[in-house]
């Protein structure tokens, strides 16, 4: 418990809620579910920072999906982004013909995602769609926006709800701001 309230400590500040949190998920559950009615999509989780989202997403969701792991990696252990995007993880099934929608924690500068997309939209995907539980519009270099998120926040570097910095805080259950003295150290 020490460990944790250290870890809320460090937030600058609380920016949504686990209620808030709870909420999102479902609505946007209910909107894929109406989207792809007649389909069962392959939603793919990017690790390791979308597990939590992830597993909250696919629970609700009314119609039949099936769930692949991925990761990838643009990011060294700092608060900003690298350019280059390393697949670390394939999926284990095919996604040819498949309706793919990436599940992704965070689209940011959009490189990651942006590239993802195209990695399976050239390995004969039907369709790729994205769903960001959050958008960091402000900071995005590419032409690309989410199709589905929860939430578009401001220029911060943000943690929990499966979000890391450093591999810290992705237990927290709601989401903050993580104090820029911790990342200026
Ligand atoms: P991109 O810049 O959109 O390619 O984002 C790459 C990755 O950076 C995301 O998938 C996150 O894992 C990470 N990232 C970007 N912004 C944040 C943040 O505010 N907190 C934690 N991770 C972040």
């Amino acid at each position: 418990m020490e460990i944790k309230r250290k870890q809320y400590a460090d937030l600058e500040r609380l920016l949504f809620t686990e209620e808030e949190i709870r909420s999102a998920v479902q609505t946007l559950g209910a909107r894929i579910s109406a989207d792809y009615e007649d389909k069962e999509p392959l939603l793919i989780c990017v690790l390791k920072g979308a597990c939590v989202f992830f597993s909250d997403l696919i629970r609700a969701i009314d119609t039949p999906v099936s769930i692949d792991f991925i990761a990838a990696s643009s990011y060294g252990g700092g608060t900003r982004p690298q350019h280059e995007v390393i697949l670390k993880h394939e999926p284990s099934q095919s996604v040819k013909g498949r309706d793919v929608i990436l599940v992704e924690d965070i689209m940011d500068t959009g490189n990651t995602l942006l590239c993802l997309k195209r990695f399976f939209e050239e390995t004969g995907a039907a369709s790729v769609r994205i769903a960001a539980l959050l958008d960091k519009p402000s900071r995005r270099c590419v032409p690309l926006q989410p199709d589905y998120s929860c939430f578009t926040i401001p220029d911060a570097f943000v943690v929990g709800y499966g979000l890391d910095y450093d591999e810290q805080y992705r237990s927290l259950p709601e989401i903050g701001i993580l104090s820029p003295t911790v990342w200026d150290k």
